[in-house]
Formats: structure tokens, sequence, C-alpha cells
């Protein structure tokens, strides 16, 4: 027997163990289910064991891609499910943790499509900066919200663009989310990932993260909203990003707070074949040093 899959066991009673130092067979409270473990003596240590379980949550996932060409194509089709025509309920609800007191706000949108919330923070008096790859979504954002825009190049970006509307002090770059650095627009006193750090590829993560760390503030407050569900029965994206990833990814230099988790599940994933569906929002800070 191999060791494939991370399996959370709740018993009311003691497991029984019987078995090869080989294979241990362990008995669940349904005597038809069992479930076989790798031999004791070479259980990995806390840490290590906490990664293989990270690893093996992860490997349904952890090499499918999504290039940006098909991200265009999808914006050319109009397979945006993804967009909400309403500001998003977490952000609402969240808002003043965010803010913490701030006004005048830098606002730092990663893979922003053209999503409502931009708009609804720029109302407030918040400045925001947004990355997306289509430039289809950046001119529908302006135009469905009846804003005129500039565009220009961004020398520093090779073929990148920049579009903006001063008057509500929103700028949006078109360009890879990887060519964008604080050398372009400077560090970010909030950030809302929202449809971003669930639909990069699973293998760039590591890469995103200290991307993001790069352009946080020191009194940055990044609003992170992840999905929760059972990666072996959806490809993606968005991606199955969970809590001990984020955990990794961010948890050495920030301090991380889930604020809410609510079941998300509607018909539109029921079809995509999942059983279950939570959304969760956590709320990054750069550690005190
Ligand atoms: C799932 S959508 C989410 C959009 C938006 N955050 C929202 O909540 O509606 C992801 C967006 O990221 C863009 N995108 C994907 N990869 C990108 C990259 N590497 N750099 C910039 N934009 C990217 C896609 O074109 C798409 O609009």
């Amino acid at each position: 027997q191999t060791w494939k899959k991370q399996i959370l066991l709740v018993t009311s009673t003691p497991l029984v163990f019987s078995g090869t130092p080989s294979v241990c067979a362990c008995r669940l409270l349904n005597p038809a289910t069992i479930l076989c473990l790798p031999p004791l003596c070479s259980l990995p240590s806390n840490g290590s064991r906490a990664q293989t379980n990270l690893s093996s949550m992860l490997a349904p996932q952890a090499d499918r891609v999504m290039n940006l060409s098909e991200w265009e194509q999808r914006w050319q089709d109009n397979r945006i499910g993804f967009h909400q025509p309403q500001v998003h309920k977490m952000l609402e609800s969240h808002i003043d943790k965010v803010l913490n007191g701030r006004s005048g706000v830098r606002f730092f949108f990663p893979l922003c499509g053209k999503a409502v919330d931009m708009k609804w923070l720029a109302d407030m008096g918040h400045s925001v900066v947004g990355v997306e790859i289509s430039e289809k979504a950046i001119r529908q954002f302006f135009e469905e919200n009846n804003m005129t825009y500039s565009e220009e190049p961004v020398p520093a970006i090779s073929g990148a663009k920049v579009f903006k509307n001063s008057e509500k002090n929103i700028s949006l770059y078109q360009c890879d989310m990887y060519s964008f650095s604080s050398a372009i627009d400077g560090q970010f006193g909030a950030i809302w990932d929202r449809g971003s750090l669930v639909a990069i590829n699973p293998q760039d993560r590591e890469k995103y993260a200290a991307l993001i760390i790069s352009l946080m503030a020191e009194d940055c407050r990044y609003l992170l909203d992840t999905l929760l569900y059972n990666p072996e029965l959806y490809p993606g994206p968005p991606f199955f990003v969970p809590d001990e990833q984020v955990h990794s990814l961010f948890g050495s230099r920030c301090d991380i707070e889930t604020l809410q988790s609510v079941d998300a599940m509607t018909d539109r994933q029921r079809e995509w074949g999942l059983d279950y569906l939570k959304e969760a929002v956590h709320l990054i800070t750069m550690k005190s040093s």
C-alpha cells in the first residue's frame, strides 16, 4: 500500500492498531473501512509531517497551469463567471478592520479583473492600483462605471500600459502580475485579494506571496479571500487554498487572523461537481520588527 491521501480521523474511542512494522491497519468506527498507514517508526517529525500533509492536500491541483492567453480568451469569450456585479460581501463586512481608522488609503488589487469593489473604494476617497493582464477587462471597468480614462505605456515594463482615471485616483496596469513591483508604484496600505491567490497557478504561490509581501507597507492590512473544497473533484481555477498554506506562505513575515469562513456553495459549484465549498477571509498584517 502507498500513503496517498491525507485523512482526518475524528474518533470518540481509541483507535486499534495492528499489523506488521511495515503496514499498520487501523480499524475505524466503520468496520468496513480499513486505512493503511506507513510504519509508525518512519512517521516524519511534526514540521515535516505538516509539510507532507500540505503537499498531499495540494497534490491534485499542483501541476495545473492556466496561461495568460487562456485568461485573455476567457475575456474575449465573455466566460467571466467569477465577476460579481455587486461589491463583495466579505469586503463590505470587514472594511472597518481593513481601514483601521485610516482615510485616503492606497489599495492594491492584484489580478483585478473589472471588480466593482475598486469603484466602491475610490468613491470613499481611497486610491486604487490594480494589475490585470486583459486590456478588455480594464477598458470594460472604466466604461461600465462611466469613467473617462487615459492610457500610457509603462517604460519600466516592456509592452505594459497603465490606464488611469485621475479624478477617482484609479490606475490599472495592464501587464503580467510578476512584472509588477514596488519600484513601479510604491507600496500599499491595503490589499484586497479576491480571485487572485486562488487564480494564479498553484506552482507560483511562493513567488506570488513574496511579491505581495514586498508590496505591503509596514501598516498594510491585507484582506485575503480563499476557497476550500475537495480538489479531487474539480481541477480549478479557482484553486483550493487551505489555511495551512496561507500560514506557510505568509506566516514567517506576517500575522494572520481568519476573520470569517462561510458556506459559499451555489448551483455553479454544484455543476462543477463539488460537494462543499467554503470561502474564508483572512486579515494579514506585517509582524512588528
Ligand atoms: C478569477 S479572475 C478575478 C478577477 C477579480 N479579482 C474579481 O474578483 O473579479 C482572475 C483575473 O486575473 C487575470 N490574470 C490571471 N493571471 C494573471 C497574471 N499573471 N497577471 C495579471 N493578471 C492575471 C485574469 O485575466 C482575470 O481577470
